[in-house]
């Protein structure tokens, strides 16, 4: 094992895993209050100046594919389609050499008016947060009576060619732990896919609790109630969903166990807030500014060794099961799952 940082080419960290696939958060707003996210009230937003503006995304993006070797990027928020420059991005992102692959991390509401712009612009495809069919039940869980307009934005990505497009559910019990079956019939007819998320320690009001968690083998147990589900021979890889096919397939379904099975000894993920900060993990305690060397007039190079070393103390998984574990002071919106 090697004992410091690289001083060239891609992000390494001590334990060997090499990060090739970049999450950017484009705010920390929203216009859903998903209940197991943010207060009904909304959270302290960052303020316009310390945002990255969006040359200074494309900057930062840039230095990670042209330096740091990333391939993939993916757009997260809060809710990233309210970013007002978010075609300018991901067109001037679509541009760079080699060209990552591009996608979103969205809610959906906006997505069947903004899909064929965002295709255009070079986006590849899309994954929306829907944990729920029955439309009290999502204007109790996310407070905004907008299911209809998230399943417009679902078949919008779809007509547009934003595919796969895949749908997050996160499952809680007592709200819609019931749900998982129903929610895996309409994705398999609609041709998208599904993946049911256990619920991490990443909200903003503290509230998670191992104890009532929905696990992975009881979505399994719900799920296989009405569908036949067996092993996916396609690999694996890096992804935090692992999945099944339906019924035989072609149709898949996965099941994102950060808690009860966790990926992390395969991690191939690096951060950046929407305000320029570098995250070497979803759970890091520590963050890396590089907001304030690019305006202090940091040289490429100069980002890039920065970047390296902020992942070189990446921790080798997230200790959610440590007694010492603290949950990030960043809730899960400013981050972007
Ligand atoms: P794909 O590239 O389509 O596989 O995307 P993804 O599943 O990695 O990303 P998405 O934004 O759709 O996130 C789905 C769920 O996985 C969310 O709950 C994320 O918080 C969670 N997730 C994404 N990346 C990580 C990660 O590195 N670690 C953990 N523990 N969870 C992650
Ligand atoms: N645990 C797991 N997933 C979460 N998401 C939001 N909060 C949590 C949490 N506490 C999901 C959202 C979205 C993605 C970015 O993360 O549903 O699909
Ligand atoms: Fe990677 Fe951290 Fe997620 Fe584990 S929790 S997979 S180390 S980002």
């Amino acid at each position: 094992m090697s004992v410091a940082p690289r001083t060239d080419g891609v992000l390494v960290d001590r334990y060997g895993r090499v990060a090739r696939d970049l999450r950017v958060s484009l705010t920390d707003k929203c216009n859903l209050r998903c209940t197991y996210c943010m207060p009904a009230e909304g959270l302290p937003w960052l303020a316009g100046p310390e945002l990255l503006s969006d040359d200074e995304v494309v900057r930062l993006v840039r230095v990670a594919v042209e330096r740091l070797d990333v391939t993939e990027v993916r757009f997260t928020g809060g809710e990233p389609l309210i970013r007002p420059g978010l075609l300018d991005i991901v067109g001037a992102v679509a541009a760079l050499e080699p060209r990552p692959r591009i996608s979103i991390t969205t809610n959906g509401i906006g997505l069947d008016r903004l899909a064929p712009a965002l295709r255009t612009a070079g986006l590849d495809r899309v994954n929306v947060s829907l944990d729920t069919l029955d439309p009290a039940r999502f204007t109790q869980l996310t407070r905004r009576p907008r299911l209809d307009a998230v399943l417009a934005g679902l078949a919008g990505a779809a007509a547009a060619g934003l595919t796969p497009v895949k749908i997050n559910s996160v499952l809680m019990r007592g709200v819609n732990d019931d749900e998982a079956p129903a929610l895996l019939r309409f994705a398999v007819d609609h041709g998208y896919q599904l993946r049911i998320i256990e619920q991490m320690p990443l909200d903003a009001q503290h509230g998670w609790d191992r104890g009532t968690m929905v696990t992975a083998e009881e979505i399994l147990a719900s799920l296989r109630t009405r569908f036949d589900l067996s092993p996916d021979p396609t690999e694996r890889g890096a992804a935090p969903a692992e999945t099944w096919l339906v019924d035989g397939g072609p149709a898949r379904v996965g099941v994102i166990a950060s808690v009860t099975r966790p990926f992390c000894g395969d991690c191939d993920r690096t951060r950046l807030t929407a305000d320029g900060q570098v995250r070497a993990c979803l759970f890091a305690t520590e963050e890396s500014d590089l907001r304030a060397a690019l305006r202090g007039g940091a040289d490429d190079d100069e980002l890039a060794r920065r970047w390296r070393t902020a992942m070189w103390g990446k921790r080798a998984g997230h200790g959610i099961d440590d007694p010492t574990f603290l949950q990030p002071t960043r809730p899960m919106s400013a981050i972007g799952g």
